[in-house]
């Protein structure tokens, strides 16, 4: 499909069917993960597509208590917005309330792992929280996100399960120096599946030259 037309409809499906996906189709999607750039072209990730039953049961168990704290917090914060945002906001809790329950019916979990000590991380010893390795990881998670919208296929980006990372590892045969930051629900959507997405204008984004003062 046209890239600007993937991009602006690439929004967050929650509702997946189980319905299993063409071998050739997850060959498409994860060979545009691979495409991806990274730094020193080291390519320190790996996906570790989850399609065992017991696998995604598991993750399932781990994800659903997750989601229920992070979702009985973002549900009381609802009363101070606006009723447009409210409305918005209540369909992507109840969307997650369904992701929650079902993700270990999903046909594949991709889950993206990393290796920092193979990553140039230059902000390393800068007085905040790090970002640079995760440049070399969440491009091709994008990629594949793009290429599930290039074929219709429903997905979101979670990073919930990164608070279990020691069980995620130990499930998965993780070695030690490995590490989990991405995990991907892949599935034929529910319902009408890609849309609108609704983001802040390019002014409020995009500056020139220097920062605003207003
Ligand atoms: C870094 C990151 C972490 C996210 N983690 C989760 C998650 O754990 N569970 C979830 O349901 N959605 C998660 N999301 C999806 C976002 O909530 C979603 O992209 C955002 O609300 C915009 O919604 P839209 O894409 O439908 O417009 C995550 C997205 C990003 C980029």
């Amino acid at each position: 499909m046209e890239l600007y037309d993937a991009m602006n409809s690439l929004r967050a499906i929650r509702r997946l069917r189980p319905d299993p996906i063409d071998p050739a189709t997850l060959e498409r999607i994860y060979q545009a993960a691979t495409w991806a750039p990274t730094g020193g072209n080291v390519q320190p990730w790996r996906l570790v597509a989850v399609t065992d039953p017991a696998k995604k049961q598991a993750l399932q168990d781990l994800y659903a208590p997750r989601w229920k704290d992070y979702s009985a917090n973002y549900r009381g914060r609802l009363d101070g917005m606006g009723d447009e945002a409210k409305a918005r906001a209540e369909r992507t809790l109840d969307a997650g309330d369904h992701l929650a329950a079902n993700i270990g019916q999903v046909p594949v979990i991709a889950v993206f792992c990393f290796n920092p000590s193979i990553m140039a991380i230059t902000d390393s010893e800068q007085p905040r929280t790090t970002v640079v390795g995760g440049g070399s990881v969440y491009p091709a998670v994008q990629n594949l996100l793009l290429a599930c919208r290039n074929e219709g296929v429903g997905c979101v980006l979670t990073t919930l399960l990164c608070m279990d990372e020691p069980a995620v590892k130990e499930l998965l045969g993780m070695p030690d120096d490995w590490y989990t930051c991405a995990h991907v629900p892949m599935g034929y959507p529910v319902g009408g599946g890609y849309g609108p997405i609704n983001r802040r204008p390019i002014a409020k984004m995009v500056y020139q030259n220097t920062w605003p003062t207003t």
